[in-house]
């Protein structure tokens, strides 16, 4: 594949754009300017292949695949209507090259998120039939009770819904902690079963999806990519 191209796949603008970027000196390989932007890389070569653009160190994925410890304050959404976007903490070669959210939080809600361009693997990970556990911290406005417990257990009425929704797991953590496992992702599911179950969520954390947990080395804001090992974490139960 051709540098242009790479450039083009990898986010960084048009393919014209692209060729001025290479034609400007502003693209370099293994530390040297290429102005070459027809310069070949060879297939087997490209998974590891790795260029700097203006001095910032690149490595050319197929699919992008990043995790998000998400603020609170930013919404799931390109075009957001009162508050920051998530897409303004990735860079916007992401963005440009088709990262979406894989399921949406709350503009509240902080924790991990996931975003990839892989359009298989977002329609896999958010389809309700894909059973991915996705852990919660809640932190609710009243004490935690055995009755609010048992109703998340053994699964409350949603509005809107025609079956009741349980929890794979509901944990009190302290007195006003509750860790929820629950499996799908609907629309305020976490928010609604609290409520449900007689209690309401003051703050609402996402510390894991499937067997991948959100680590202490990413702080709020920061992302990072995913690499084949997070991957393989992800689809553990
Ligand atoms: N459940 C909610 O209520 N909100 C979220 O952001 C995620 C799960």
């Amino acid at each position: 594949m051709d540098l242009e191209r790479i450039l083009f796949t990898q986010g960084f603008g048009s393919r014209r754009q692209c060729r001025a970027l290479v034609a400007d000196g502003r693209v370099s390989i293994a530390g040297l300017p290429c102005t070459n932007a027809a310069t070949d890389i060879a297939s087997d070569a490209l998974p590891s292949f790795e260029f700097q653009v203006d001095g910032t160190e690149w490595r050319y994925r197929e699919k992008a695949y990043l995790a998000l410890n998400k603020p609170p304050g930013y919404e799931c959404s390109r075009e957001p209507q009162h508050h920051l976007s998530v897409f303004h903490l990735i860079p916007p070669q992401l963005t440009e090259r088709g990262v979406q959210c894989v399921g949406r939080l709350d503009q509240d809600t902080t924790g991990l998120l996931l975003l990839s361009d892989d359009g298989a693997f977002v329609h896999a990970f958010t389809s309700p039939k894909r059973k991915v556990p996705k852990v919660y911290l809640a932190t609710t406005r009243h004490p935690l009770d055995d009755a609010q417990l048992s109703a998340l257990r053994n699964g409350v009425f949603l509005h809107g819904e025609s079956q009741p929704v349980a929890a794979v797991s509901a944990e009190q953590r302290d007195e006003r902690q509750l860790e929820l496992s629950v499996l799908e992702g609907k629309y305020h599911q976490v928010k609604r079963m609290v409520a449900a179950a007689g209690n309401r969520v003051e703050n609402l954390h996402r510390e894991r999806i499937g067997g991948l947990a959100l680590s202490d080395e990413l702080a709020e804001g920061q992302w990072r990519w995913l690499d084949d090992a997070d991957l393989a974490m992800l689809r553990q139960g």
